[in-house]
């Protein structure tokens, strides 16, 4: 388990970035954390760190957005967002089968706790907020 305290936005975007430089392909990132915790932060910094030009924002009322990149071998970027979900969702019931373990797509999840079936080798990223800009960043 790695831990960070991060005392700004620039400083998780590091954080960020760090994690995007050891990702090769067919990475499931679960992200977890309270309300403005920082995830979708966390995930547009990822993104930019994967070159993804276009503006990342929160899938609020789709639960995926799919992005192409061109990232070592990858070539796509899944965001998801499983706020808005109800109860304990299964990967395949929310339609993520189609984008797991494929060595082309790096996929993250955010509020990924909701999901039950996250597979072992997920990278969990925990985001809790210390005070207003500094965050504890956990991984596990
Ligand atoms: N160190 C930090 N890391 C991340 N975000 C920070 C940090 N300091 C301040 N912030 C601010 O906290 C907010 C985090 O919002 P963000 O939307 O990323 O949270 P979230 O966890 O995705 O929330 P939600 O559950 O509502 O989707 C942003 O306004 C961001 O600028
Ligand atoms: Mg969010």
């Amino acid at each position: 388990m790695k831990q960070y305290i991060v005392k700004d936005l620039q400083e998780t975007e590091k954080v960020a970035k760090n994690l995007a430089s050891s990702l090769k392909g067919g990475e499931l990132i679960a992200l977890s954390g309270n309300l403005g915790a920082g995830k979708t932060a966390f995930v547009k910094a990822l993104a930019r760190a994967l070159g993804i030009k276009e503006e990342i924002n929160s899938p609020t009322f789709v639960l995926l957005k799919v992005y192409d990149i061109a990232y070592k071998k990858v070539n796509k970027f899944v965001h998801v967002d499983c706020y808005r979900l109800r109860g304990q969702e299964d990967l395949f019931d929310i339609g993520l089968g189609d984008y797991l373990n494929y060595d082309n797509i790096i996929v993250a999840i955010e509020w990924a706790d909701k999901i039950v079936n996250l597979p072992k080798d997920a990278i969990k990223v925990h985001l809790e907020i210390v005070d207003n800009n500094q965050r504890k960043i956990i991984f596990s």
